[in-house]
C-alpha cells in the first residue's frame, strides 16, 4: 500500500491499524498442536507495546510496499522480541513480565526455555516468507543480542564503554534490523536504510537507557515487572557506573557491587544516594542525548510523512515507556 503521499497524521493512523490488524495475526500464527503450549503461547504474547512492528510500519511508510510482507516481517521481529524476553526472564530470574508472572514462574523453566524456542521457530517461518535482507538484518540483530546479554552477566572490566557496548548489542540491534527492515520493504536506497538503522540503533540504545533508569525509580506495579532488580541481579547500568567512577562515597559500595548483588534495602539506599548526587538525572540525560542522535539521522532522509512520524515516536519516548503502554 502507498501510504507516503499522506500526512503524518495519516501515517501514524495507518499504523495504529496495522498494529491493530497485527494482533489477530499473531494470535492466528502462535497456534501450537499442543494445548500446554498454546496455553503458555497465550499467557506470553498479550500487553507488550509492539514497539518493534510499530518502527517497522513507520519505516515502510517511506514508499509503497506490501502489506503482508510487512505483517510478517512485523510479526516475526515481535516474536524474536518476544522469545527474548521469555528467555532473559529466566536469566535474570525475574518473576514479574508485563504486570503477570513471568512465564518460568507459570510453567517451569524446561516450558519457558521451549516456548521461547518455538517462537523464534515461529519468527523464522515468518521471516522466510519475507525478502531475504529483512532475514539477514533481524538474524544479525539475534546474534548481537546473545552477545550482549552474555556479555552483560561478566563482572570484570564494566566500565562505561563496556555499557554502551552492551545496550547496542542485546537491546538497540533489534531495533536497527526493525528500521532498516521497514526501509528494505518499500525499497529504499542501501544510505538510506543505513540511515534508518542509525535511527534505530539510536533510539534503542535511548530507549534501553530509560528502561535501565526506571528499574531504578519506577513502581513495579506500574511499570509491570521488578524493579530495582538490576542492583538485585549485580548488573550495573548507567547511573552506577558512573557514580562508582566519581562519586567520593563510591568506595563504600564498590567491594559490595563488585562482588554480588545488592539486598532490597542495600539497593533501595544506593538509589536515594544516586538521586541525590544527581547520577539519575546525569542518566536521563544521556537518555535524551541518544534520542537527538535518533533525530540528527533523520535529517538524511527524504522529508515525507513517515519521517515526521518517526520524529515523533522519538519525542514521545520517554512518556511511552513511563506509562509503560502506547495510548
Ligand atoms: C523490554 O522491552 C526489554 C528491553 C529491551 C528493555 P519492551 O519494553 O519493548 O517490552 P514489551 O514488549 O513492551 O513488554
Ligand atoms: C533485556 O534487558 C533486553 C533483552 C534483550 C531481552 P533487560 O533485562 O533490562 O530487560 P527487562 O528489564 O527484563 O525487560
Ligand atoms: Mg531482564
Ligand atoms: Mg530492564
Amino acid at each position: 500500500m502507498a501510504i507516503e503521499t499522506d500526512g503524518p497524521k495519516q501515517v501514524l493512523q495507518e499504523v495504529e491499524k496495522r498494529l491493530a490488524a497485527l494482533e489477530i495475526f499473531l494470535a492466528a500464527v502462535c497456534r501450537a498442536g499442543d494445548s500446554a503450549l498454546n496455553t503458555w503461547l497465550a499467557q506470553a504474547l498479550p500487553g507488550g507495546k509492539r514497539l518493534r512492528p510499530r518502527l517497522l510500519f513507520l519505516c515502510a511508510s517511506f514508499g509503497p510496499h506490501d502489506d503482508r510482507e510487512a505483517q510478517r516481517a512485523a510479526a516475526g521481529l515481535e516474536l524474536v522480541h518476544l522469545a527474548s524476553l521469555v528467555h532473559d526472564d529466566i536469566l535474570d530470574a525475574a518473576a514479574l513480565r508485563r504486570n503477570r508472572p513471568a512465564l518460568h514462574r507459570l510453567a517451569g523453566p524446561h516450558a519457558a526455555v521451549l516456548t521461547g524456542d518455538y517462537l523464534f521457530a515461529t519468527a523464522f517461518q515468518l521471516l522466510a516468507r519475507v525478502r531475504p535482507q529483512v532475514l539477514a538484518e533481524v538474524t544479525a540483530a539475534i546474534r548481537l543480542m546473545c552477545e550482549g546479554e552474555i556479555a552483560e552477566k561478566q563482572r570484570a572490566g564494566r566500565g562505561l564503554r563496556f555499557y554502551y557496548a552492551c545496550i547496542s548489542k542485546k537491546t538497540a540491534s533489534l531495533f536497527a534490523s526493525a528500521s532498516a527492515g521497514g526501509g528494505h520493504l518499500c525499497g529504499l536506497p542501501a544510505y538510506l536504510i543505513d540511515y534508518l538503522a542509525l535511527y534505530g540503533l539510536s533510539l534503542g540504545t535511548a530507549f534501553q537507557l530509560i528502561d535501565d533508569l526506571l528499574d531504578l525509580t519506577a513502581d513495579s506495579r506500574r511499570l509491570g515487572k521488578p524493579t530495582r532488580h538490576d542492583l538485585v541481579q549485580g548488573t550495573l547500568t548507567l547511573p552506577v557506573l558512573v557514580f562508582l567512577e566519581h562519586s567520593p562515597r563510591a568506595a563504600g559500595w564498590r567491594s559490595r557491587l563488585e562482588r554480588r548483588g545488592l539486598t532490597g534495602e542495600e539497593a533501595a539506599a544506593l538509589v536515594t544516594v544516586l538521586a541525590e548526587e544527581g547520577y539519575l538525572a546525569a542518566a536521563r540525560e544521556a537518555a535524551l542525548a541518544e534520542l537527538e542522535l535518533a533525530r540528527l539521522a533523520l535529517a538524511a532522509l527524504p522529508a515525507r510523512p513517515a519521517r515526521e512520524a518517526l520524529a515523533s515516536l522519538a519525542a514521545q519516548l520517554p512518556a511511552l515507556l513511563e506509562v509503560g503502554r502506547i495510548p
